[in-house]
């Protein structure tokens, strides 16, 4: 029997979740902490060691299972490629994919004496992970030099000890997603998501309040430069590198005139795009995974749902600032022409309620762009909770 195992997130209360791949029979369970610092498959093995004890299989087996198992995803050292910006940006200067300029520094007055000449705005991003907060776009001169300064005094302590200046770019953004085996590589199909928490982009930045896919710019001739110019000199340039990746890779695009630019790599997929990629995922996922582990990703073939899918967000009133949890959520079993997705629910005397800023996400299918987003919107109506919000201009600027 194949078992599928998905670890969430790290910290004192992750939990594991084994899945038959027929979805048959579902084990779950809670592990101590897995150190998100160990980011990569040896931090997640480790977590799944954990649960495979807890969940009652005994240590030889658990030692006989682990030989067996097929691992996905980028190990610890393949990792940097979303862990330091200066590693990805060196990258792809030497395999000559397109980026912003850029320099790197670790020293003070240097970074001062360079920020002079670049071109206002600037962007500032701390090289190391920083819980989502080192990037910063500084729109003069004066707020450039401050966050310099906070980043290379240790605002973020080892993660800004080095820091990228980068030239902003103006466009629309794109997230492409590959699977690679380290050698062989598939694209999957790309989305746009929406960050900001008020309609037509204003507002604060949160995790994701939609997405949508296909996204129309992304026709078959962007698609092509995509992977000409960006995905698979990256697959290239990791191996040439002696890094043996496995596993996903987010390209975090933008339009610049017509051509596409890279603004940052992930090592995952994204969310909210997951939710409207994987409904456009005809071929099974588990296949696609199992060529990644096993290295024969090539025998495999990605094929795609035409239809388009959109995914609204629905999240707690005053998200991304304070909100309350616990209220009761109703309807989610009237929704029968959308998918949703769990993000910010828990389960309380057999009622669901919301426990996050983000709650629930609705994909719908369509015909076309306006027909998922009115599909999507009908559905996400029926379900209620005290104070819910959700965008509904997700796919408009498209
Ligand atoms: P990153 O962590 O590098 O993805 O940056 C976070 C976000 O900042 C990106 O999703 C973009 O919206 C924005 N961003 C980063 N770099 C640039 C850039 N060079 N030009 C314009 N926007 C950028
Ligand atoms: N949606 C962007 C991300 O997952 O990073």
């Amino acid at each position: 029997m194949r078992w599928i195992a998905g670890i969430d997130g790290g910290g004192s209360k992750t939990a594991v979740l084994l899945r038959t791949v027929d979805g048959k029979e579902t084990r779950t369970c809670r592990v101590g902490s897995i150190d998100p610092a160990e980011y990569g498959v040896e931090g997640y093995a480790a977590g799944l060691l954990a649960a495979l004890t807890q969940l009652g299989v005994t240590a030889e087996r658990v030692a006989a299972v682990c030989i067996g198992i097929p691992c996905f995803g980028p190990n610890k050292a393949a990792a940097i490629l979303e862990g330091s910006k200066v590693f990805s940006k060196d990258l792809m200067k030497k395999y000559h994919i397109p980026t912003a300029e850029y320099a790197v520094f670790d020293d003070m007055d240097q970074a001062l004496a360079y920020l002079k000449t670049a071109p206002i705005p600037t962007v500032v991003k701390a090289d190391g992970l920083a819980a989502g907060k080192g990037v910063l776009i500084v729109p003069t001169l004066d707020e450039a030099k401050k966050e310099l300064r906070d980043m290379l005094g240790g605002m973020f302590g080892n993660a800004s000890a080095r820091v990228v200046i980068e030239e902003y770019l103006d466009g629309i953004e794109c997230s492409v997603f590959a699977l690679t085996d380290g050698v062989h590589y598939q694209i999957l199909p790309e989305a746009k998501d929406y960050k900001r928490i008020g309609e037509h982009d204003t507002g604060l930045n949160t995790g994701g309040m939609g997405s949508v896919s296909p996204v129309p710019f992304a026709d078959e001739a962007w698609m092509r430069k995509v992977e000409d110019r960006i995905v698979r000199p990256t697959v290239e340039g990791l191996r040439e590198e002696g890094i043996d990746y496995k596993g996903f890779i987010f390209f975090g695009l933008t339009n610049v005139g017509g051509d596409p630019m890279v603004i940052e790599y992930n090592c995952r997929m994204g969310d909210p795009e997951t939710e409207s990629v994987m409904l456009r995922l005809k071929s099974d996922l588990v296949d696609l995974l199992e060529g990644v582990a096993k290295g024969n990703l090539d025998e495999y073939e990605v094929e795609t749902d035409p239809r388009s899918v959109v995914c609204v967000m629905l999240v707690s009133g005053g998200y991304p600032q304070a909100y309350v949890k616990g209220y009761p959520i109703k309807g989610i079993d009237e929704v029968t022409g959308a998918v949703v997705f769990h993000a910010g629910t828990a389960l309380k005397e057999g009622q669901t309620v919301t426990n996050g800023g983000r709650v629930l996400a609705v994909s719908a299918y369509g015909e076309n762009k306006e027909d998922a987003l009115r599909k999507s919107f009908t559905e996400a109506e029926k379900i209620d909770f005290k104070d819910r919000y959700f965008r509904k201009d997700i796919g408009q600027d498209l």
